[in-house]
């Protein structure tokens, strides 16, 4: 435990009620005191994600009434740690993804979160590339890894790949030997094809579902109607995963009818999803691609940039 100064304040970024990114204001807080298997961050850059939009404007999903700060994705250094940690000391320079969805607080400059959410930052990432990993190659990781089991010669259909989640889904299943079949609009084609996708598909212009037959898994993150249409591209007892974790059709019994399977997934902060990606990201084979960076007092920017979904890869806001 290291002494921590109770008095002692921060600059965040906080609302006060819900709305578009003008609601977002600069404040002065209290630092978080780290608890027990806690550990204080000094946060250098904070990674945003479609969640940070959806929490700052849209009531009843995952957070209580404001005011909150929002923010997952951290990269920073242990300014101090809480009783019983043993996995870091103050001064070791981290990255993680605060428990998902309660554990917020990353858009600010220091943030307090478990532990065992955090993995050492690999040393060929600055830490704006590091604040850009963790929700969403978490989420590719797991959704491809832990849920599907991606193996190699296996071919998948990737939603969305030139996003923040499709643009590491890319990037894992060509480290784990898959054949990868991405969609996007044309502009970010050679993009994709320079991250390792084997095909990739404009579905503005081309009927997914009429295009690719035979996948053995499928990521989606567009819609319901974009998962049922998909079905029809896996093999008998494929998989696919989707990211809309609530949705307004019956996913299982469509996809039982059809000899497939299909599970509706949320991100969870997880060690060892971190220590993999940590792993591929020092055998080259994972890099984030940054759509922007803002200081943490421009992040109403981020937000409206981040508003349009339509941003290839990560939007990421600075802590000097
Ligand atoms: N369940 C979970 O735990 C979890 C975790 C992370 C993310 N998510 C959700 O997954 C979704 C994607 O997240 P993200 O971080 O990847 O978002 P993002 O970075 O904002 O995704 C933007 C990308 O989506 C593409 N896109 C939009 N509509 C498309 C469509 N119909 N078909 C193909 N591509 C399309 C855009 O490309 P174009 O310009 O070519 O359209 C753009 O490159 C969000 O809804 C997010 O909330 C869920």
């Amino acid at each position: 435990m290291t002494e921590i100064d109770s008095a002692a304040t921060m600059r965040a970024i906080s609302q006060h009620v819900l709305g578009g990114p003008e609601v977002l204001t600069e404040v002065q807080l209290p630092q978080p005191v780290p608890g027990p298997g806690q550990i204080l961050v000094r946060v250098r850059a904070a990674g945003l994600n479609p969640t940070d939009w959806f929490h700052r404007a849209i009531p009843g999903l995952f957070l209580p009434e404001p005011p909150f700060v929002l923010g997952w994705d951290v990269s920073g250094e242990v300014a101090a740690v809480g009783i019983g940690v043993t996995l870091f000391r103050p001064g070791d320079e981290v990255f993680g993804m605060l428990p998902y969805p309660g554990g917020h607080g990353a858009c600010a400059e220091y943030t307090v979160g478990p532990a065992r959410a955090f993995a050492r930052k690999p040393a060929v990432l600055d830490h704006v590339q590091a604040a850009a990993i963790p929700l969403a190659a978490l989420t590719a990781w797991q959704a491809l890894v832990d849920v599907a089991a991606l193996g190699p010669g296996q071919r998948v259909l990737i939603h969305a790949a030139a996003g923040g989640v499709g643009h590491f889904a890319v990037q894992i299943a060509k480290a784990r030997g898959a054949y990868v079949i991405g969609t996007a609009s044309a502009p970010y084609h050679a993009f994709l094809h320079g991250i390792g996708a084997d095909e990739v598909i404009d579905y503005r212009s081309t009927d997914v579902a009429e295009a690719v037959s035979a996948v053995d898994v499928v990521l989606d993150s567009v819609d319901d109607d974009n998962s049922v249409r998909s079905l029809r591209t896996l093999r008998p007892g494929g998989r696919l995963v989707t990211l809309r974790a609530m949705g307004p059709r019956d996913l299982a019994t469509e996809a039982d009818a059809l000899g497939v399977r299909a599970v509706r997934m949320l991100v969870e902060h997880d060690r060892a999803g971190m220590a993999a990606l940590a792993g591929l990201v020092e055998a080259g084979t994972l890099r984030p691609t940054i759509a922007g960076t803002f200081p943490l007092s421009e992040a109403a920017k981020a937000h409206a940039l981040g508003d349009t979904g339509r941003t290839v890869g990560k939007l990421v806001l600075t802590v000097p």
